[in-house]
């Protein structure tokens, strides 16, 4: 086989069968195919396109690029949840406790924030000991007998992936759906969950600017997901605002825990209520009219919260900063910005809020790759709230006042006030 024959025939749309979609993942991930010829083939399938048949074989040649993880062992249904991305995204966060509340199994495996996204992994890190590196005894303990567990990705899991993604964020080759659905469903399958929920995300936080290619995306990768035998879902998810009013990593831990305590029914709060259901209707818990009133009485009931306690505690965080927040990581400089103007909040951007984080500290950067843990904004409105002029609107939290300064204009910029109330714009915009 040639690849220069391979590149040819997926620039002129003429399927590439799956031995040479085999061959092509096996043989760049070892080396043999240089990165000159597989850019080139990953420029051909952004301009053209792959079949499904074509993505759900790249997808499984990715996925068995590595090493795949076998959750038979643990003698029940596990349940995983992938997002797409955003700003202000702590529903795992909610979720695995809650989910393992209701009698669910969650074994989520998370990555660090990405450029202005945050990361689940560096927000539970500002828990003091988390430990999000647990042997195969350890883990099988937390997904079986607590019910939940969040890891950090370890082992040589899809190395395809990994060559393959750093090599599409130099060639302008990230924005293609088949490519975006290979790379996430190709983790996912080797994770190894029974079920997957997708929570695709749209809007100016998101890879996908528009519900309608979020829907695409969202179809594709369940299509991969049903293919390789597991039971999937996707939900697809507003991102033009931040989610939730933290931004940051221990305020979107402090943020978790106050919705997972019933003490915030925001947005977010109905999110985390209706994504959780779905993992429990793809662990067999009921229909989603069932699995929802489970849910929300888990969190009623406290089991929720003493869930999220018990996932802590097994994974060596100190449980103290759950019920006393000031003891998670304290920003030596907080600045509240006020309203400019009387009116209603039509707009927060949230990629703009994503950079001001990430110029914060709250993410890394290429010359500064340690991250503030209590950096990050919080804000005192949401879209659709009346405000009056010299109302707070938002603090931020940094480690200089300089940060913070430059934080707070960019953020100001940021949030819209217009003289008439925004429409209403639905959390969830379809389910598949
Ligand atoms: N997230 C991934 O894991 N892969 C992509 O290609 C895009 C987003």
């Amino acid at each position: 086989m040639q690849m220069y024959d391979l590149i040819r025939k997926t620039r002129s749309r003429v399927p590439l069968s799956e031995s040479e979609i085999q061959w092509l993942v096996t043989n760049f991930t070892n080396g043999s195919i240089p990165d000159y010829m597989m850019s080139a083939w990953l420029m051909a399938v952004c301009c053209q396109g792959l079949t499904e048949a074509e993505t759900v074989a790249l997808t499984l040649a990715m996925r068995d690029s590595g090493i795949t993880l076998e959750h038979s062992a643990y003698g029940c249904v596990t349940v995983d949840k992938h997002s797409t991305g955003g700003i202000g995204d702590k529903t795992t966060l909610v979720i695995a406790p809650l989910v393992a509340a209701c009698g669910g199994h969650v074994m989520k495996m998370s990555g660090r924030g990405l450029g202005f996204t945050g990361g689940t992994i560096d927000k539970l890190e500002s828990i003091p000991g988390f430990s999000v590196y647990l042997t195969a005894e350890e883990l099988e303990h937390c997904v079986r007998d607590i019910g939940c567990c969040v890891v950090a990705q370890s082992g040589n899991l899809t190395p395809a992936d990994k060559k393959m993604y750093a090599l599409r964020d130099l060639t302008a080759t990230v924005d293609s759906i088949p490519l975006i659905a290979a790379s996430i469903m190709s983790k996912k399958l080797a994770t190894g969950a029974d079920g997957i929920l997708l929570d695709v995300k749209y809007g100016s936080g998101a890879f996908m600017k528009t519900p309608e290619d979020a829907r695409t995306l969202a179809e594709c990768m369940v299509k991969i997901g049903t293919a390789a035998g597991k039971r999937c879902r996707a939900v697809i998810t507003d991102m033009d605002t931040p989610l939730g009013c933290c931004v940051g990593n221990a305020l979107e831990v402090e943020e978790a825990v106050c919705i997972l305590r019933g003490e915030v029914h925001s947005r977010l709060y109905w999110l985390c209520l209706e994504l959780a259901a779905q993992m429990l209707c793809l662990s067999g818990k009921g229909d989603v009219v069932e699995c929802r009133k489970l849910a929300e009485r888990a969190v009623q009931s406290g089991a929720a919260f003493a869930k999220c306690r018990e996932m802590v505690a097994a994974q060596g965080g100190d449980t103290a900063v759950l019920d006393d927040p000031e003891q998670l990581p304290q920003a030596a400089v907080q600045k509240t910005v006020t309203a400019p103007e009387h009116g209603f909040i039509a707009a927060i951007q949230s990629e703009e809020t994503g950079l001001a984080c990430l110029a914060l500290g709250a993410g890394r950067t290429a010359d500064r790759p340690e991250i503030d843990p209590a950096a990050g904004v919080r804000f005192r409105k949401t879209v659709g709230d009346p405000v009056t002029k010299g109302e707070p609107l938002f603090t931020v939290y940094g480690r200089t006042e300089a940060l913070c300064d430059a934080a707070a204009a960019r953020l100001a910029a940021a949030v819209t006030i217009s003289p008439k109330a925004p429409e209403k714009r639905a959390m969830i915009y379809a389910m598949l």
